[in-house]
């Protein structure tokens, strides 16, 4: 059956000392802790291997935010899936909505990206989210459909089985503004449903999909007692162990 996930994206926050401090924080705070979900934090590329050699990584999954869509060569300034997977990091946010936007991340190059990150045994947290124009036009089931669709859906049945989902409406991200639970699920639901018309429904029921976009401490249970919810991709509030760990003792 599928896992609960809480998976902290650091975005560009942070320096390596105090990125490594945070890091060390929250292990000490997991230590000695059942929790009744896997956790995972997203550090920007230049923390990942102090990082991972520092927390206890049976605890703590290391991700990068991203990885190249290119194997290796000239591609100046670029990161490679098999760098990442080097480093100790286990995972890889993909398809996020800022890359989308800022970096103009196409289906294409993030089906190429998925494609390297699973050749080199990392699980990607693949990204997927309408923004508020979409939403109020009523688009955001056919734009959420379609960005699986054309970036993970010509995978076959067992590579998609190693891919966590990660709704994200673009409105709710940084904004205050978060999903209500009723929203959340509604789209989760939708999203499981798409999967298991591709791949049927042992593989849909077994794809973790967490909602991202300004959770925190306070809707976290709320959300996270949703059925199709299976955990959280949190932003802001994974800055600090005090606002993070809450968030993980919501399951
Ligand atoms: P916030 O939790 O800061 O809204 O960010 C969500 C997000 O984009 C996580 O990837």
């Amino acid at each position: 059956m599928r896992k609960n996930i809480v998976a902290g994206n650091w975005k560009m926050n942070m320096n390596l000392q105090e990125g490594l401090e945070l890091a060390k924080e929250l292990n000490e705070a997991l230590k000695g802790k059942t929790v009744n979900c896997d956790v995972v934090i997203g550090t920007p590329f230049i923390h990942l291997a102090t990082v991972a050699a520092t927390v206890d990584t049976s605890r703590i999954g290391v991700a990068a935010q991203n990885c190249a869509d290119k194997v290796s060569g000239a591609y100046t300034g670029e990161v490679s899936a098999a760098m990442v997977a080097s480093t100790g990091a286990k995972y890889v946010i993909l398809g996020h909505s800022e890359r989308r936007a800022y970096y103009h991340e196409t289906a294409e190059t993030l089906k190429a990206k998925v494609t390297l990150a699973l050749d080199n045994a990392l699980t990607p947290i693949f990204c997927i989210g309408e923004v508020l124009e979409e939403r109020e036009s009523e688009k955001h089931f056919d734009v959420v459909k379609s960005q699986i669709e054309a970036s993970l859906f010509d995978l076959p049945a067992e590579a998609f089985g190693k891919i966590v989902l990660a709704y994200e409406p673009v409105w709710a991200i940084g904004t205050g503004k978060t999903a209500t639970a009723a929203q959340a699920q509604e789209m989760h639901a939708f999203i499981r449903s798409t999967v298991a018309q591709r791949y049927g429904q042992e593989v849909a029921d077994n794809t973790s999909i967490l909602y991202g976009g300004s959770a925190n401490a306070s809707n976290a249970k709320e959300l996270f007692s949703n059925p199709d919810v299976d955990g959280g991709l949190i932003g802001g509030a994974s800055l600090a162990v005090d606002k993070f760990m809450p968030i993980i003792e919501a399951f």
